[in-house]
């Protein structure tokens, strides 16, 4: 997929296929390649801040959707709960790596969603959850902190369902870009490439 088509391609999908009353099926190697694109995510002096945990297990998969109040959650074949041991960071870093680790924790979360998407695999972030409630789940200790789920299944072949499930419509480019200050010069063009 060009990498045009790929963007816009993403969308949060939040309605999975089911095939005999369980998800359909995501091969591992399908998964794995998920998580090794977080893997290739850029990282502040490329000290590498990102754990994952790859849930399948049904019933953790129950509990994580009630962590987030998301019944949807329930559905998805897998989960890849995104974590920061920011302790490395810090320790390079002082205050800054507090502006650091999210930002490489939602650099590797795109980079999955990405990667799903280009596989066919129906995927969401879900920052929304209990913290501690995930932590219980999956055995994550305290000084770990739980930064989002890559939320995972092969997306409804309901044809009706999947006209709604497109991308949310974005900002025109003109109304998020400045020119050389704040509120300056405005982008009236069309976009090349659009
Ligand atoms: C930080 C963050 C947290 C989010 N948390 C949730 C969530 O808890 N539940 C959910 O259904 N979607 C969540 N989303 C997905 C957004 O709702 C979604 O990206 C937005 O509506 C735009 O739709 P699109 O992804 O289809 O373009 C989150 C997205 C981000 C970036």
């Amino acid at each position: 997929m060009q990498f045009d088509e790929l963007l816009k391609s993403r969308y949060s999908c939040r309605h999975f296929s089911i095939v005999n009353g369980k998800p359909e099926k995501i091969s591992l190697d399908k998964l794995i390649e998920i998580c090794n694109a977080a893997r290739l995510t850029p990282m502040a002096g490329n000290i590498y801040s990102i754990k994952l945990i790859l849930v399948t297990d049904r019933e953790k998969i129950i509990k994580l959707a009630q962590a987030s109040m998301q019944s949807w959650v329930a559905n998805a074949y897998a989960i890849i709960v995104v974590c920061t041991d920011g302790k490395q960071t810090r320790i390079a870093y002082g205050k800054d790596a507090e502006r650091y680790l999210p930002q490489q924790a939602g650099a590797a979360i795109q980079n999955m969603l990405l990667k799903a998407t280009e596989l066919g695999i129906g995927s969401c972030w879900v920052g929304a959850f209990y913290e501690e409630k995930v932590k219980e789940i999956l055995g994550i200790p305290d000084d770990i902190k739980v930064e989002a789920m890559v939320v995972l299944g092969m997306p409804t072949k309901n044809k009706l369902k999947k006209r709604l499930l497109k991308q949310k419509p974005k900002p025109e480019l003109r109304n998020i870009l400045y020119f050389d200050k704040w509120k300056g010069k405005r982008y009236k063009e069309k976009v090349p490439g659009a």
